[in-house]
């Protein structure tokens, strides 16, 4: 099969286009032919540095397409259906080799490119906001990065519990158009103080809860927004601080908390089937059209440089996607 592959991380430039061998399925596993790679941030994260699992690496956690094979001690997957798949990497390639268990079908109605930019971003928002943020309705959010996939996501459900929503990104014109997805009230941290803005919004209560996938000096200023009660929830590191030096000082005074969260240990088969239902409501929403999987651009996987170029030029709204 043909992947985008690197033998060492890097820039986008990284990638070769290039034969590799076709996956093998797993007795408990499935092989898709992939026909839309949703690029994460992840994805993006781990070309430009860490740790090689393989030699040459095909990265990407999520693609979406049909089955071509089943393994042995599979029961519930069937040739022919469509699925969308998460797994560690992978995804940057024409077929995928996953557990089963790590598929969602993907409902009626629903594209395969739609569904392929749904599980990861959709269910780490709904962790963040829900299971482990504790949001209510009349609560306001703060959604640092929201016109990023997982901010997109958590616009949309904030929006949908009853919260006030306030996000941040780089660009006014991203954010304007992020008010057609719920969001109250944009702030550009580009052009102004955002610990100051959040806290005039807010008439210096502060925030109920703070989704921040940002990092580093974003962080502090997402615990210094943080209201009487209010929870900070780091789920990310898009801007690759060292992430040292975060002062956790001011917390205990107003009962205020921090917690990571990463949707992986959700994942994880011995923690039940939460997570896994979770997400499959979320595919459910947005083949009804309820909440929205929004896809900027899509570049054929051989030009998967470009991609990832697109990307970190931060002029993307919503998913790139790689067609083999
Ligand atoms: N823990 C988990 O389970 C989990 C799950 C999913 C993702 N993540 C992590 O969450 C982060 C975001 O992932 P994603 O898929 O939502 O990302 P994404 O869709 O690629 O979005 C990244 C966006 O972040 C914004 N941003 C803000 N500060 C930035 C900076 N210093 N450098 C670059 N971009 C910056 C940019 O938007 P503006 O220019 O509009 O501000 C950029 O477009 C990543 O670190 C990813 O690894 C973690």
């Amino acid at each position: 099969m043909k992947a985008a592959v690197y033998y060492e991380t890097g820039g986008p430039e990284v990638f070769r286009y290039e034969d590799v061998p076709d996956p093998t399925c797993h007795p408990r596993g499935i092989v898709i032919r992939v026909e839309a790679v949703s690029i994460e941030g992840g994805d993006v994260l781990s070309r430009a540095g860490g740790v090689l699992a393989t030699t040459p690496h095909v990265v990407g956690y999520q693609a979406a397409g049909e089955i071509i094979e089943v393994g042995a001690e599979v029961t519930d997957r069937a040739v022919g259906q469509r699925v969308v798949t998460v797994s560690p990497f992978g995804s940057h390639a024409e077929l995928r080799s996953v557990p089963s268990h790590s598929s969602w079908l993907i409902p009626d109605g629903l594209s395969t490119e739609e569904a392929a930019c749904v599980p990861i971003p959709f269910g780490t928002a709904d962790d963040c906001l829900f299971e482990f943020g504790r949001l209510q309705a009349g609560e306001t959010v703060l959604i640092q990065a929201a016109t990023s996939g997982v901010g997109l996501a958590g616009v949309q459900l904030a929006k949908r519990a009853g919260a006030t929503v306030i996000g941040t990104s780089s660009s006014d014109e991203k954010l304007e158009r992020l008010k057609e997805y719920g969001l109250d009230h944009p702030v550009n941290y580009r052009s102004g103080d955002v610990v100051r803005e959040v806290m005039n919004l807010t008439d210096g209560r502060g925030c109920d809860l703070v989704v921040d996938s940002v990092g580093g000096e974003v962080l502090q200023g997402s615990l210094a927004v943080l209201g009487y009660r209010g929870r900070a929830i780091t789920v990310g590191n898009v801007s690759r601080s060292d992430g040292r030096g975060v002062d956790v000082g001011g917390l205990s005074q107003g009962n205020r908390s921090l917690t990571g969260v990463y949707l992986g240990a959700e994942l994880e088969p011995h923690r039940g089937p939460r997570a896994y239902d979770m997400i499959a409501r979320d595919l459910a929403d947005v083949a009804t059209g309820e909440l929205r999987a929004v896809i900027d651009r899509r570049f054929p996987l051989a030009e998967a440089q470009a991609a990832h170029e697109y990307i970190e030029s931060r002029r993307a709204f919503g998913r790139v996607v790689l067609v083999p």
